[in-house]
């Protein structure tokens, strides 16, 4: 049998290209992350499974969790997530820590989905979370931050919206409102789940198979409908469920001042399927019909230190994939072009006598901070050329008999289509014609 070539299923290999495009990304997730002051953090590939036992939900641990009996007979999982990892490590340090605690990190996670656009087994994930931070303030700070790294990528408003809802309110309407049990409580929530994702009839099947009455279902279609923050405002009063969804309301109040009012929809179908959201859930979204899908989920969890057994410590953050982003900046045509390794200078010699001084060279300029190739062995002009064309180097020396007598080199540069020639030791000046330092 001869093996596969093929990364296993739902993977990815990143060939240079491709891996550009991702260390991009990286660079930017960071860059804004560090803008509000977001430190990085990261924990291990393997938790234990009981960690997303406590909290995630079902379907994560059902469906879609990797796990398997390690060699001491503890049942381990590779991390679906990260959320219940950085809970469990400022469990370990928030006494001694000043709050609020914001911290991010880049994860690669690993899920068994089915694969699909936007949907693989592994992935990159943006993770930033806040904890402890005063009520209604770490909220705005968290959607503040998932703009910026939009628009630092070149995004507005025009590209993508964030869909958003309370699980307060949606509790509110399932307690006092519908009056369901508990376990209705649970099925309606998947129900409010599929609602955009299946057809009308196939939301009222599910509604009579959860054993609602007719009222109850006139009831549900009315939360289902509502779909701006003043029809929210209007229903909360209509059915005296504002002292439960005050935290909500002064949410979107305070949301007018901050910035971030304009790319915010509030939509009933968003619940999020993760088990620990207490309060706000969000997920931004491509407006682009083509690749209507979120790009990142994420919201407010109140209690999920208590897993730990430590006191309540609100947190809230999101997730953003590499994938579903790096498809929203492709449709978008966001993405920048990094089909070539930008190294600015190709090292070149054609007579093997410049061979020392060319590798002298090569290293000098890399001390300053250049990005220098050398080519192994001497090679004629023509064929330097067909080296620079595949690679798109910047600039390219030469240095043949004549040169290496003179104590000399010929650099031309490849953007310009000027060729000049240096003293061999006018490192300087080198540096200024190549174009300082990228
Ligand atoms: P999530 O909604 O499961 O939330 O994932 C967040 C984002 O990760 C998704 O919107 C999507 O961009 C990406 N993603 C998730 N699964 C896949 C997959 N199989 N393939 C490609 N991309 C995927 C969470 O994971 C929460 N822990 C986020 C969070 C952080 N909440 C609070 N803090």
């Amino acid at each position: 049998m001869s093996l596969s070539k093929k990364p296993y299923k739902g993977t990815r290999d990143f060939f240079p290209e491709r891996k550009r495009e991702l260390e991009y990304i990286f660079s930017v997730m960071k860059k804004t992350a560090e803008a509000f002051a977001y430190e990085p953090y990261d924990g291990p590939l393997l938790e234990e499974v009981d960690l997303y036992r406590a909290k995630s939900g079902e379907e994560l641990i059902n469906e879609q969790i990797y796990s398997f009996m390690d060699r001491g007979e503890r049942e381990v999982a590779i991390r679906p997530e990260m959320t219940p990892t950085v809970a469990r490590m400022v469990a370990q340090v928030h006494r001694e820590t000043p709050k609020p605690i914001r911290w991010y990190a880049i994860p690669n996670l690993m899920r068994y989905e089915r694969p699909q656009k936007g949907r693989l087994r592994e992935h990159w994930q943006f993770n930033c979370d806040i904890f402890g931070a005063p009520e209604g303030k770490g909220e705005i700070e968290i959607l503040q931050v998932a703009i910026s790294l939009m628009k630092n990528l070149g995004a507005t408003k025009e590209h993508f919206e964030i869909l958003i809802n309370d699980r307060r309110f949606v509790d509110a309407f399932f307690n006092e409102v519908l009056k369901t049990d508990q376990g209705t409580t649970y099925k309606l929530y998947k129900v409010i789940d599929k609602s955009k994702k299946v057809p009308v009839d196939a939301i009222e099947e599910m509604l009579t198979k959860a054993g609602v009455s007719d009222e109850q279902k006139k009831l549900f279609n009315e939360y289902l409908a509502l779909n701006n923050f003043d029809k929210l405002t209007s229903f909360c009063s209509k059915y005296k469920i504002k002292k439960s969804c005050e935290g909500f309301l002064n949410f979107i109040n305070d949301c007018k001042n901050s910035g971030i009012e304009e790319y915010l929809s509030f939509d009933t179908a968003i619940v999020r399927g993760l088990d620990y959201y207490t309060g706000i859930v969000f997920e931004i979204f491509d407006k682009n019909p083509e690749n209507r899908r979120a790009i990142c989920g994420g919201g407010a969890f109140a209690n999920l230190l208590q897993i730990f057994k430590e006191a309540p410590l609100p947190g809230i953050g999101f997730g953003l994939g590499d994938v579903t982003l790096t498809d929203f900046l492709n449709t978008h045509k966001l993405m920048p072009d990094l089909k070539n390794p930008k190294i600015d200078l190709l090292v070149t010699f054609q007579d093997d006598s410049g061979e020392s001084q060319s590798v002298l060279l090569a290293q000098k300029l890399r001390e300053k901070g250049l990005k220098v190739e050398l080519h192994f062995g001497n090679i004629r002009p023509k064929k330097v050329f067909n080296l620079t064309d595949k690679k798109g180097h910047s600039n390219v020396t030469f240095m043949g008999e004549q040169e290496v007598a003179d104590n000399s080199v010929q650099i031309k540069n490849l953007d310009k289509k000027e060729t000049k020639t240096f003293k061999i030791n006018d490192i300087d000046k080198i540096v200024e014609f190549l174009g300082g330092i990228s």
